[in-house]
């Protein structure tokens, strides 16, 4: 049936509104790659560019996604591919190649597989897409951001990790739950390493403009299950894992990395927390680790000093040193990361 005047232009208006987005790649086709890349869909941020070594998972998630746009009357173009070439010159990139944990494993015993991996992706998006402002995810999450930032040579405002939204998220679920209070009148923080040091900021928690303290006081909530919901969130990703038993969580990421791509996106401007490299703020000098930000069309335009509280200082620190050790393992399992 021939196409009437009407539906062409309305045709063509499409296409050329699919021309002017922006550009997403997902190196990873995976599950959390997957998950981002109909979240990105759902919400039109950009036309999405589907990357992996497996080119058919690529190719057959884009197409089933797609295949729903008249469902969900979203409008961008969605591809796979195993070619970074396909990948050019993409405004935002999220990078989750790599191998998730399996029952038992910590993040940091995913060390020598992906930064083999990460290295690879470096190589393939630092010529292809110079401009891109790069949240990376894969795990071990802070050691990974560092030497994707090495490795690649991109500018360390343009590269960060995906962390902190994630436990600050399940931190806050948790303590709704507990609470019986709406997970959007709670303000809360997660900072540290994304690994069993993370550390909950109580001070800069409020339910409902009150800070925990008020509400351990008010016997509302007993400082033995505060600890217990504070080791519950450490545990977060391990108890998904346990329940999956094949692969690690990849809804709650994929959420929170499609936040802060909006952020930069959108130039929102917001506060986030994120693995961004410090030059000295938090005392921490040269390392990726998370601490809030603010995020808008410059990347990671700030970084936000919050006060810690002494015993908050001390996990802090802690947290700091294990994300050093296990950067200083990755540098023995490849010297040239030990170089600025
Ligand atoms: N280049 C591109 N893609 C790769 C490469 C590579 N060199 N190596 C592996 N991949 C792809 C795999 O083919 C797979 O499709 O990465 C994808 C990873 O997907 P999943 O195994 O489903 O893992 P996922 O749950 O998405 O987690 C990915 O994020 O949160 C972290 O710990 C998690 O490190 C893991 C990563």
């Amino acid at each position: 049936m021939a196409i009437g005047y009407q539906n062409r232009s309305r045709v063509c208006d499409a296409n050329n509104e699919i021309k002017m987005k922006k550009k997403i790649s997902l190196i990873g086709a995976g599950q959390i790659g997957g998950t981002l890349a109909h979240l990105i869909a759902l919400k039109e941020l950009g036309n999405v560019v589907l990357f992996d070594v497996a080119e058919g998972i690529a190719k057959g998630k884009a197409l089933d996604i797609a295949q729903s746009s008249s469902v969900d009357g979203f409008n961008v173009s969605l591809q796979g591919t195993s070619n970074y070439e396909d990948t050019k010159n993409s405004d935002v990139i999220i990078i989750t190649a790599g191998v998730p944990r399996k029952p038992g494993m910590t993040r940091d015993d995913l060390l020598g597989i992906n930064l083999k991996i990460i290295k690879q992706v470096a190589d393939g998006i630092c010529k292809t897409s110079p401009n891109a402002f790069v949240i990376c995810i894969t795990n071990p999450l802070d050691v990974i951001v560092m030497a994707l930032q090495r490795y690649s040579g991109l500018k360390k405002n343009k590269v960060v990790g995906m962390a902190g939204i994630l436990d600050t998220s399940r931190f806050t679920y948790f303590l709704s739950k507990e609470l019986n209070i709406s997970t959007n009148k709670i303000k809360s923080l997660v900072l540290g390493g994304h690994g069993d040091t993370m550390v909950a900021m109580i001070k800069s928690t409020e339910v409902d403009g009150k800070s925990l303290e008020d509400l351990i006081n008010s016997g509302k909530i007993s400082k033995k299950r505060l600890n217990e919901i504070i080791l519950r969130t450490k545990n977060g990703g391990a108890e998904i894992v346990k329940f999956l038993e094949k692969g690690s969580a990849f809804y709650a990421p994929a959420a929170s990395g499609v936040q802060m791509a909006e952020s930069y996106l959108k130039d929102q401007k917001k506060t986030l927390p994120c693995a961004a490299f410090l030059k000295g703020e938090y005392g921490v000098n040269n390392l990726y680790a998370g601490v809030p930000v603010i995020i808008g069309k410059n990347g990671v335009e700030k970084i936000i000093e919050v006060s810690l509280s002494d015993e908050e200082k001390v996990n802090f620190n802690k947290s700091i040193q294990a994300v050093k050790d296990l950067y200083s393992a990755a540098v023995k399992i490849d010297p040239t990361l030990g170089k600025d």
